[in-house]
Order: structure tokens, then sequence, then C-alpha cells
């Protein structure tokens, strides 16, 4: 024991000691979230909410759009929120959202809960940035460039063919339902370069459909909740996948569609079976329920405005007088002659803005327009709120399709996004819908059945209940 008498402050020692660690760890924290020390720069406006929820209630419990448009007169085209858990930066401005998604997009990289990207497949081209997305991404987007899918137009042709006289019969349908059973076959057509035989089709889709009900599901993966069934569809439709990549890559012949040209990859380029997996699912699963919900909503539209409807009919009569001609199908010439039918398709996507925005994370402190946004925050470019400002398109709440006659303001029409990540799937898109609405309006006439206005969510906004409708045939009017 020593002799030597305690120095009086020997007890603060241990406080004093704690003290600094916990200032240590908070500086860590804070330099790690985006706070560096002395850093005079100003985050963007708004509020944060309450601690821990910040404004998750707020955006949960109203009209999504108020809740933006509210904060952008307040604050401006940038603010700063809290949701979910995370802090993020909103943004309205066409110049500051292409920073984010063109110019300075290396350092904004795409954000996803981890349960999505469990579900999807961790190697799918959405969750990843740099040399692998670009690679990937060149490959999607030669799949579905107009001189790769011109070939397909007869095939899709004869899905709506085999569709609509089913619709016809029936008494009422759901539009949501028929359509994303149309988008579904457009998909699987595309990745696979041809139809599958039925009962691979209908294996396929039932896996799907539990995914996707898991897709939109909380991510509680116990027994029996619907996040557990899709996990389990999830491996079932991998061996499925495997077993038709290990057949084509078997017989020598890689086939067509995305698929083929996935494994048809020289050497030092090739793909392992996961990741072009996880690519084929992901694909189906971004073309899918994106597009039959701007189809539901494009009905829906025509038949709120018959005098449209009227015009558009015009339009399509010309084309199917000119095929019946010269007795043929419909073909990819003839959708490039549909300039009323396409602004219509241009209307709906900006009305219907089905992606409302999308997110981003910022990978290191970033300075925008003199505000700060810390390493680690997320990044929302709202395209929705974009497309109803009324500075970029006049009478933003009226349906008129004659506004795209003139080319939006660049970067203030994003219904396909933006820079890196926009998406590989528009001309596809687009003529799917023309196709459809060709058949659609030269042959049937729809009434909406019940309340025709409301909204509901899965996941992408769409009329309430699906719009059930009613088909009749023109000659039997
Ligand atoms: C009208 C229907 C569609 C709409 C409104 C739509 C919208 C979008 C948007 C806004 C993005 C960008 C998301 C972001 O920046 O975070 C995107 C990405 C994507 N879309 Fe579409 N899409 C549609 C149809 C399709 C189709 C038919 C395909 C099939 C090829 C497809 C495949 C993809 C893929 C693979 C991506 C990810 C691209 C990447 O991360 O680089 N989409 N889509």
């Amino acid at each position: 024991m020593s002799v030597l008498p305690q120095p009086p402050f020997l007890p603060l020692i241990p406080a004093v000691f704690l003290l600094l660690l916990l200032t240590i760890v908070c500086n860590f924290i804070s330099r790690r979230r985006g706070f560096p020390k002395n850093d005079n720069r100003q985050l963007p406006p708004g509020s944060m909410g309450w601690p821990y929820i910040g404004e998750t209630l707020s955006l949960y419990t109203q009209n999504p759009n108020n809740f933006f448009s509210k904060r952008q007169k307040r604050y401006g085209k940038i603010f700063k929120s809290h949701i979910l858990g995370c802090p993020c930066v909103m943004i309205s401005s066409p110049e500051v959202a292409k920073t984010v998604l063109v110019t300075r997009s290396h350092l904004f990289k795409p954000t996803y809960p981890t349960s999505k990207e469990m579900m999807i497949g961790p190697e799918a081209v959405f969750f990843h940035q740099g040399s692998y997305h670009s690679h990937l991404k060149k490959l999607i987007q030669s799949s579905f460039l107009p001189s790769a899918i011109k070939g397909s137009v007869p095939k899709i042709e004869s899905i709506v063919l085999d569709l609509l006289p089913a619709w016809e019969h029936s008494k009422v349908i759901n539009t949501l339902h028929e359509m994303k059973k149309y988008s579904y076959q457009v998909a699987i057509l595309s990745v696979f370069g041809k139809k599958l035989d039925v009962d691979e089709m209908e294996g396929v889709k039932h896996l799907y459909q539990c995914i996707e009900k898991g897709y939109n599901s909380m991510p509680l993966d116990l027994p029996g909740t619907p996040f557990n069934k899709a996990m389990k569809a999830r491996k079932l439709l991998n061996e499925k996948l495997r077993k038709m990549i290990e057949k084509r890559r078997d017989s020598g012949q890689h086939g067509r569609g995305l698929l083929g040209v996935l494994l048809g990859l020289k050497e030092n380029d090739q793909l392992t079976d996961s990741q072009i997996a996880d690519n084929i699912i992901g694909v189906i699963f971004a073309a899918h329920d994106t597009t039959a919900s701007v189809l539901t909503w494009l009905l829906k539209y025509l038949h709120d405005n018959p005098h449209l409807l009227d015009a558009v009919k015009i339009e399509q009569e010309k084309v199917r007088c000119k095929r019946l001609e010269m007795d043929r199908g419909i073909t990819w010439e003839d959708t490039r002659s549909m300039p009323l039918t396409t602004r219509v398709f241009q209307e709906t996507l900006r009305t219907a803005s089905i992606l409302s925005f999308t997110f981003r994370e910022a990978v290191e402190d970033v300075e925008i327009e003199g505000y700060r946004i810390p390493c680690g925050w997320k990044v929302l470019p709202l395209f929705r709120t974009l497309h109803y400002c009324a500075d970029f398109f006049q009478n933003p709440e009226k349906f008129d399709p004659s506004r795209f006659e003139v080319a939006p303001r660049a970067n203030t029409y994003m219904p396909f996004g933006n820079g890196v990540h926009s998406c590989p799937g528009s001309e596809l898109a687009k003529v799917e819908t023309l196709i459809l609405i060709h058949h659609l309006t030269t042959s049937y006439k729809w009434d909406v059945v019940g309340e025709s206005n409301g909204i509901q969510y899965g996941p992408f906004p769409v009329p309430k209940q699906g719009l059930p409708i009613k088909l009749h045939r023109i000659s039997e009017i």
C-alpha cells in the first residue's frame, strides 16, 4: 500500500475519462453521420419532427402530396426532414435533382431497405453503383432498345388479342389485375425472349405473386407471415431460374431476350448464375406493377375525358384502316405514328406520377446550393412535386396531353427517373401501352362500374378498387 497521499482529484478521474470517451465516441459518430467539427455550413431548412419518429406519422397520415407541398411552400425547394428513422433532404428543384441523379450521382448511392434487397436479390442492378452497375446496365439497356424490342411487336399484339376476349366475356373486370396479367406476360416475353409453356408460366407467376405480397408487407421473418412466405417463394424461384439457365447453357444455345444476352457474354465478362437470376427477377419486378398501374390510370383518364377518347379513337381508326387495307397486324412503325396517344401516355405518367420520389444516400458530406448534406443522410428527389409544379406545368391538376406538344423544360419531367439509374424499360412500357390502346379503342368501349374516384396504394397509387370496368365490343352496342 502506498504511503504517498492520494491527490484530492483522484475520484474525479473515472468521470473525466468517461466524459472524454463519450466525447470521442460522439465525435466519431457525428463525423460518420456527417457532422464534422466546426462545420459552419448550414443544413437545409425544415423540421426534424419528434425525437426518433421524426415526421414519419405526418407523412403517412395524410396525402403525401400535401406533406411535400406544405413544406415546399414553407421552406423552399430543398428542405430537411426525418422519415422512418432516417434524416433526409427532400428536393423539388429541377437543377438540384439533376445534380443528385446525374452530374454528381457518384456521391449519392441508391438505397433500399435490406429486406427489399433480400427479396429481389442483392446482385440486382438497382442496388449497385460503379463498374458492376454500368456493366449490367449496358446489357439490360441493350435488350430494351427500340432495335431490340421492334421484333416483339407481333408477339405483344398476340398477348393483347388473347386477353381481350376474356375481358369482354367477364361481367366486370378489375382493370389493375388484368393489366398486371398483361404486363407480366410482356415482361416474361422480353426477359426469356419467348412465351413460356403454360405450366412454367403459371409456376413462375404463383411464386411472383407470393413475393409481391411479401415485398409490400412488414419484414417479419416468422413462420406464416407474408414476408416469410415470400422469402420461401424467392428461394423456389431461384431454383426454377437456375434450372432454366442450366438448360440453356447445356444446349449451347443461349436463346433470346435479356436471359440470352446475359448468358452470351464472353469469358472475361461472364456473370454468375446468381447474378443472372437476381437481375432476371429484378427486371420482371420493375417492369410489371409499374406498367400495370400506368395502364390502369390511362383507361381512367380516357374514360373521364370523352372528347379526348374520341380523338384517340380517330387516330387509332386511321391505323386500323391501314392495317386492314394491307391485311396485317400492328407494326413498330404504326406505333410511331400515334402522336396523340403517345401524348396521352406522357400525360398519364405525369398526372399519375406513380413513383412519387426515389431514394439516394449521400456517400460523403456534400454541399449543394450552399447547404450541407451530411454523409449517410437520405436524399429524395420529389418527382411528383416537380410534375405538379405550376411553374413548369400550367394548370397542373388538369389532364391535358396537349401540353406535350412542346417538350417540357429540362429536368422537370422524370417519370422514368434521370441519369445513371434511369429506367431502361421506358420504350417497352410505351410500345405495350400503344398496342393495347390500339385494339381497345378500335374494337371496344368501357364503362367504369361503381364509384370512379378515389385512390388506393398497392404499392403504387391506382384508382380505387383497381378500377372495375365492363368492356363491350363496339359492334355489339
Ligand atoms: C410505365 C412504367 C415504368 C415506370 C413509370 C418506371 C419508372 C422507373 C423509374 C422512375 C426508375 C428510376 C428509379 C431511380 O432512379 O431510383 C426506374 C428504374 C428501372 N426500371 Fe423502370 N419503370 C417502368 C417500366 C419498366 C420496365 C417495362 C422495365 C423493364 C425493363 C423497367 C426496368 C427498370 C430497371 C431495371 C430499373 C433500374 C435501373 C438502374 O438502377 O440502373 N422499368 N424505372
